[in-house]
């Protein structure tokens, strides 16, 4: 039913209930479906339908090697795989309105990946070492590292966290 909130309830459910995935199981997540996770972030809105994002998936040697990047390097040791997230500053048209755009297309692969339960983390503590990262792994400057998520299969249930009321977020 169009405008009402019946028969709406389900995406809402859905982002109410993701939660940040800070602890994983060892099990592996198939390429096929790390493909469909990116797919997701593909098809975020972006100004100009420009899409200013670039992936990289890390695993392995790779993935625990990032994880020394970060005080929250436990996360990304315990997960499967590391999903970097770059800022493509070639097809970048404004600053702003493109990090926007990298952020919804983040959102779009922390739903995307709740709703498959799977467990996902967006970790930005990380970029205080974004540079020291490029060169790490040979990734040109062009790239700007705007996040890393931490994928896996979950291994417990995350914490209740809790969101200012509508009241209070309203003007
Ligand atoms: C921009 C950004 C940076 C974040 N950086 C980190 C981080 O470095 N380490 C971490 O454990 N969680 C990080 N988080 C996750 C937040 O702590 C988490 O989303 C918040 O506490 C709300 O919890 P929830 O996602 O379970 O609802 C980050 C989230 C965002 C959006």
């Amino acid at each position: 039913m169009k405008g009402s909130s019946q028969g709406q309830g389900d995406i809402l459910s859905l982002i109410k209930s993701r939660r940040s995935v800070r602890c994983f199981k060892s099990e592996k997540i198939s390429p096929a479906i790390i493909d469909k996770i990116i797919e997701s972030a593909s098809w975020a809105p972006s100004g100009l339908n420009n899409q200013p994002w670039k992936f990289k998936v890390l695993r392995n040697k790779e993935k625990d090697s990032l994880s020394g990047y970060t005080k929250y390097g436990k996360i990304i040791k315990e997960a499967d795989c590391a999903l970097c997230v770059f800022l493509d500053k070639k097809v970048s048209y404004n600053y702003e309105k493109d990090l926007l755009a990298v952020g919804a297309a983040i959102q779009n692969i922390l739903l995307y990946v709740h709703s498959i339960k799977l467990g996902a983390c967006w970790l930005g503590e990380i970029l205080n070492q974004r540079q020291e990262i490029n060169i790490r792994f040979n990734i040109p400057e062009t790239f700007q590292l705007e996040a890393v998520i931490a994928l896996g299969f979950p291994a417990k249930t995350s914490p209740v966290t809790k969101r200012k009321s509508i009241k209070e977020i309203k003007l």
